[in-house]
């Protein structure tokens, strides 16, 4: 016993401080140092003079992008010799992977797996804490309906059901059991809200959403995080519905706060409290203070209208003291549940290292899941792995940065296998010629030549196409989703030299692909795939692994079809070919290229046996058996999707309401079970309250989003 305290008393760090109480220390603060907690600065990673005289004046109560164990305590020891010591706080864009990267959120959406999301995040926050930091501005749960916009790539997708499942595990991943562990960051939902929604998917451009809308799509990821903990959130930039997200008390109080209850705080996004200016809400600093604190922005991110403004708004009397007192209370209690007071330092014997083997499995797996396979004509995939000659070819091959994508973090592309360096790995006995082709943007088909010949040359040939590390992400927005440059005109070329051609794909958002789909017999989505992307790609291409991925997101046929999505409303006219005067196209379908929740598997999974039947407190069971009637074993993803003929308000014609990925070996059936409870079953009606409808309920269960089994489900009274 006494041995056994002795070693924890030798462990515990030797400024271990109790925590305060945290009502009594709020007593003891002067107006600035109340302000000081909600300014949030921007600095230099290795840190500055600047910063340290804030954090050493208590100006400052957390930073983003400061980095490295020394930097950071350096800052901290500052702010703890303030008259009150509070710790800082060290924030960071911990997006999809720290040091090693794991695919980006959308691709890891797509492996319809929520431990392989938690379980990068919960790598990636034992990797960031190793630098000092202790929050991520993370994870993105905003629902996104058009590709055009470049964040979509960073998060789940299209689907609030799927989103929800993503954001629960980022959660968990990032914060651990408990926060206040030394290998946990506070993960921060964001951006609240609607910003996913871009008008013409331009960036920060403004939205127009129902409150219906609000609540059944772009809400509920943020509840599903909320409900996992997350101790923070972001306002996002979008002027959402004519007051924007980042002073909109609808948002940030009457439903953060006051229907849901959180307890944490809210953050603001880069600059967005200043932003009200331009937006054409405030007319001053003092304004754009003073609307961004009263709706409930707690912490100004970057801009420094807090630190300015404040003191003198309440002062002047336009700002209340309790509600800058409720806003430190809110940092302070974050602050509190990461242990911060009682660790507040970064252990400096520790530092971010290249990823070791254990690290790179785990990219490595991650990504294999996250890969969709859209076509395979014939069964082109697997390729044989006693091909004498392989030609790799496209400007994407070789590009370490195109497999980490945006938000890399502490990410090296010189540590990232590129598709070229994993399909050599994979193939130590065969010849691999390489020939980019052409560049990713630009009018040169200069290297067509060498290319075809290349693939002339080869037994089967790879073609790696899509988007530059950078053409997703932020401020990313594209007015076309093709192929950039001349890569559709390479692939062509390519194509024609008649030798077995798969086509791996290196994107961020779903891409307009007519004119290669119809052609291609073989794409692979590989997204941006991180650190082990390029190995990945090559396991599936040759069947050491078996691709399983399903989109989390529609791939339109062409631009003018967007947004397009699975869930939206049948209409009064929905299109039908024999009637003209319908919802449709004179110029093209209305159906997508490639639909939400399709990727095809080298298994040939069958469904069957769907039932429904009453379960408990108002649930109900639903069942369907999956059997591999292929030669393979394989993945699949059973789908299961509800939808009403009739309610008080439209429906949408299918909703994601269950998934589950398997596994299945040759011949083996396995049942699959589901539960439809209120919380599936229950949406916003007339009145906005959410409530289960008695009536008659379509239950539906398939391998994408066009489920081929039906069962009818009546719910009583
Ligand atoms: C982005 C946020 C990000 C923040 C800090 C902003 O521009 O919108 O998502 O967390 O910068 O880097």
């Amino acid at each position: 016993m006494t041995v056994i305290l002795a070693l924890l008393l030798a462990a515990a760090p030797a400024f271990a401080a109790p925590r305060p109480d945290l009502e009594a220390l709020l007593k003891k603060m002067t107006l600035e140092e109340k302000v000081g907690q909600l300014q949030q600065a921007g600095g230099p990673i290795e840190g500055s003079p600047a910063l340290l005289e804030l954090a050493g004046k208590g100006k400052i109560g957390s930073t983003l992008n400061v980095r490295g164990a020394k930097t950071v305590n350096a800052l901290q020891r500052a702010a703890l010799g303030t008259r009150l010591g509070i710790p800082l706080l060290f924030g960071f864009d911990v997006i999809h992977g720290y040091r090693t990267i794991f695919p980006i959120p959308l691709a890891l959406a797509a492996t319809w797996d929520p431990a392989v999301a938690e379980a990068a995040a919960r790598l990636s926050a034992r990797e960031a804490v190793l630098d000092g930091l202790r929050w991520t501005f993370a994870p993105m749960v905003d629902i996104a309906r058009d590709p055009r916009w470049g964040r979509v790539a960073e998060g789940a997708g299209e689907d609030p059901f799927l989103g929800s499942a993503m954001a629960r595990a980022y959660v968990r991943g990032f914060q651990g059991k408990d926060p206040a562990s030394s290998d946990s960051l506070a993960a921060c939902a964001k951006h609240w809200v609607g910003y996913g929604a871009a008008e013409a998917g331009r960036d920060y451009s403004t939205t127009e959403i129902s409150e219906r809308t609000l609540r059944e799509i772009y809400f509920p990821p943020f509840k599903a995080a909320l409900d996992e903990g997350v101790l923070t959130f972001m306002s996002a930039f979008n002027d959402l519905n004519g007051v924007p997200a980042s002073a909109n008390a609808f948002t940030l109080t009457k439903v953060l706060r006051g229907e849901w209850g959180f307890k944490g705080f809210v953050v603001s996004d880069w600059d967005s409290v200043a932003q009200l200016i331009p937006h054409g809400l405030a007319d001053g600093a003092d304004e754009a203070a003073r609307l961004a604190l009263g709706a409930g922005v707690d912490m100004e991110m970057n801009s420094v209208l807090y630190s300015s403004e404040v003191p003198k708004l309440v002062k002047d009397g336009r700002l209340k003291t309790a509600a800058v007192d409720e806003a430190v209370r809110r940092v302070l209690r974050v602050k509190a549940a990461l242990g911060l007071f009682e660790r507040p330092y970064a252990d400096e014997a520790l530092a971010s290292a290249a990823p070791d083997a254990a690290a790179r499995k785990a990219a490595r797996d991650a990504a294999v899941r996250s890969l969709v396979l859209l076509k395979n004509d014939g069964g082109l995939l697997p390729l044989s792995k006693s091909l004498k000659t392989l030609a790799v070819i496209g400007p994407l091959a070789d590009d370490g940065a195109a497999v980490l994508g945006s938000w890399t973090g502490d990410g090296k592309a010189a540590e990232a296998v590129t598709v070229l360096a994993g399909l050599r790995a994979a193939l130590p006995g065969a010849t691999v010629v390489f020939s980019t082709g052409c560049a990713v943007t630009g009018d040169s088909d200069a290297g067509f030549a060498e290319a075809v010949a290349a693939a002339r040359s080869a037994d089967a040939v790879v073609l790696v196409l899509g988007e530059a590390g950078d053409m997703s992400g932020e401020a990313s927005s594209r007015a076309f989703l093709d192929l950039p440059g001349r890569q559709l005109d390479l692939a062509k070329a390519v194509l024609a030299a008649g030798r077995p051609t798969a086509v791996v794909l290196l994107n961020g958002r779903p891409l307009t692909l007519s004119g290669l789909a119809e052609k291609a017999p073989a794409i692979l989505e590989a997204w941006q795939p991180g650190t082990e992307g390029g190995a990945a790609v090559a396991a599936v291409l040759f069947g050491d692994a078996g691709p399983g991925g399903k989109l989390p997101i529609t791939f339109p046929r062409t631009l003018g079809q967007v947004p397009l999505y699975y869930n939206h409303k049948n209409t009064g006219r929905p299109p039908s070919e024999s009637d003209h005067y319908t919802s449709k196209y004179l110029d093209a379908p209305v159906t997508p290229l490639f639909r939400f929740g399709h990727g095809l598997s080298y298994a040939s999974v069958r469904l069957s046996g769907l039932t429904v039947s009453a379960g408990k407190a108002g649930s109900y069971a639903v069942a369907v058996d999956a059997e591999n009637a292929g030669a393979r074993e394989g993945d699949e993803v059973v789908q299961l999707y509800i939808r009403r003929a009739a309610a008080s308000v439209t429906r949408h014609v299918a909703e994601l309401k269950g998934f589950r990925r398997l596994t299945l070996k040759p011949g083996e059936k396995r049942r699959v079970e589901f539960t439809l409870g209120p919380r599936e079953l229950g949406f916003h009606g007339l009145d906005m309250r959410f409530a289960v409808e008695p009536g008659v309920y379509e239950v539906m269960a398939g391998t994408d989003s066009a489920p081929g089994l039906s069962a009818r489900l009546t719910v009583a009274l």
